[in-house]
């Protein structure tokens, strides 16, 4: 393990990640000690409409993956319609790799539940849902503690701090379905209903949970909220770079000394991740690695040095996702882990749509006909051709997002592929783990 230079320590921005390391931080007591609700206080003061304006000029976007304008969405809220309106948190974090929101949920879930209160005074909600992972248990239980504790405080309820605005806010526990951390999947779920995509227009903003204009962000997203209130927007963006603002919880795991997360300002690099994650472990060379989870482009070693916000990995060819940067090496074999990974997907398809639920199924069968060494040249096109037929073709972001792995890894490692096929490499998988390949 190698140790960080200084300048390259002085690169991590704790702000969401602050007090996770202290006694007890999940309870109300040392989260008040520590700053907490002082932002719900300053905000119920303000007009509901400057504190959207507030999130815009911030230009906070959104954690979840696609990176949208989340003072914009608050925006999109229409007003005086008469409707209830929702805020629901989408605490499902299913995109392999991705490990930011249980940590914060787990150490820190005051700073969500605060966030909560805040945005849906902002967008003028009077009930929220956190929408939680069905398998994470442990961080439901401290989210659901923290969200009794602050009833009992009077932060939420009705006439929440004498300010007259009423807030109900239910924790969800989801099934254990990645498809249910798309949005519309998600709240059809929350609806009762099985997990799948809605048609889009209309958008949620309109017509959302129950029908009603609904604002659905990410853990990371909200909890962000009360450190902007507090703030300002003018120090949020001291951090970050002009189009992708603030700091941002980087979840490195793989081949190196001491994954993690990681909070640093947007616009870090890969080399100065590694550096601050002690270095790769010994004897593993750097060969391929996803910026932001599963769904985004491989990239490889020539591109340690992308600033890792949301424009300079779209200019390197792939997108910064959830900044789930899962690091490889030379030892690992960039076929059998895309082959995994379609494995996940061709499971956790809906099936709604055609291309994706066929594809995948196609894929995962073509992937263990090459990991078998029964693969051929035309092999490679059929992978190419199929997700040609995916990408665009497909329902919604999942099907998208499976085609990844494979158009970027035959782009990189085509090669790799080559020595299955022509017997250089020996076979990953038995003549059993091949039924149905062919
Ligand atoms: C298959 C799929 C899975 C997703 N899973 C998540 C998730 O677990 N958490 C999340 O916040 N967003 C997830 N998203 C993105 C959401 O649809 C949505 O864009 C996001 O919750 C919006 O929040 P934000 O604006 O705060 O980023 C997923 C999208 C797709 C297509
Ligand atoms: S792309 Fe896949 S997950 Fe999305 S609707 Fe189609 S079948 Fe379902």
């Amino acid at each position: 393990m190698t140790t960080p230079r200084p300048e390259t320590l002085a690169k991590l921005t704790p702000v969401l990640t602050k007090r996770w390391l202290s006694p007890d931080a999940w309870r109300i007591g040392t989260y008040e000690k520590l700053d907490g609700y002082a932002a719900l206080r300053k905000a119920l003061k303000a007009h509901p409409d400057d504190l959207i304006q507030l999130i815009k000029d911030s230009g906070l976007r959104g954690r979840g993956g696609a990176g949208f304008p989340t003072g914009l969405k608050w925006g999109f809220i229409p007003q005086g319609d008469g409707k209830p309106h929702y805020l629901v948190v989408n605490a499902d974090e299913g995109e392999p790799g991705t490990c930011k929101d249980l940590p914060l949920m787990t150490h820190d879930p005051h700073s969500l539940v605060e966030g909560v209160i805040v945005a849906s005074y902002a967008i003028r909600a009077n009930r929220a849902y956190i929408y939680i992972r069905g398998e994470a248990v442990h961080a439901a239980r401290r989210l659901r503690n923290a969200v009794q504790e602050a009833y009992a405080k009077g932060y939420l309820g009705r006439d929440i701090l004498g300010s007259g605005f009423d807030l109900e806010l239910v924790v969800h526990s989801g099934a254990g379905a990645y498809i249910c951390g798309e949005e519309t999947a998600l709240l059809d779920s929350l609806e009762g209903f099985r997990g799948q995509p809605r048609l889009r227009p209309p958008f949620p903003a309109t017509h959302g949970l129950y029908a009603s204009p609904t604002v659905v962000n990410n853990v990371g997203t909200i909890a962000s909220v009360p450190y902007i209130v507090l703030g300002g927007g003018d120090w949020w963006k001291t951090m970050g770079t002009e189009k992708s603002s603030g700091p941002m919880i980087y979840s490195l795991s793989g081949r190196i000394a001491n994954p993690g997360q990681y909070e640093c300002s947007m616009g870090i690099t890969l080399r100065e991740l590694i550096e601050l994650a002690g270095g790769m472990q010994p004897g593993h060379n750097l060969k391929f690695w996803t910026p932001g989870g599963s769904s985004t482009p491989l990239l490889t070693a020539e591109h340690l040095d992308v600033p890792l916000d949301f424009e300079g990995v779209a200019a390197a060819g792939s997108i910064l996702g959830t900044t789930a940067t899962q690091i490889f090496s030379d030892q690992d074999c960039p076929v059998y882990a895309t082959y995994r990974w379609l494995e996940f997907y061709h499971h956790e398809s809906c099936g709604k749509c055609t291309p994706c639920r066929e594809g995948n199924y196609w894929m995962v069968r073509v992937y263990r006909r090459i990991l078998a060494g029964q693969g051929t040249h035309e092999d490679l096109d059929t992978l190419l051709d199929t997700c040609d037929n995916i990408l665009g073709r497909s329902f919604c972001g999942l099907g998208d997002g499976a085609t990844s792995s494979v158009t970027s890894s035959l782009k990189y490692f085509k090669q790799d592929y080559l020595d299955y096929i022509e017997g250089r490499t020996a076979p990953k998988l038995s003549d059993k783990q091949l039924v149905g390949a062919h």
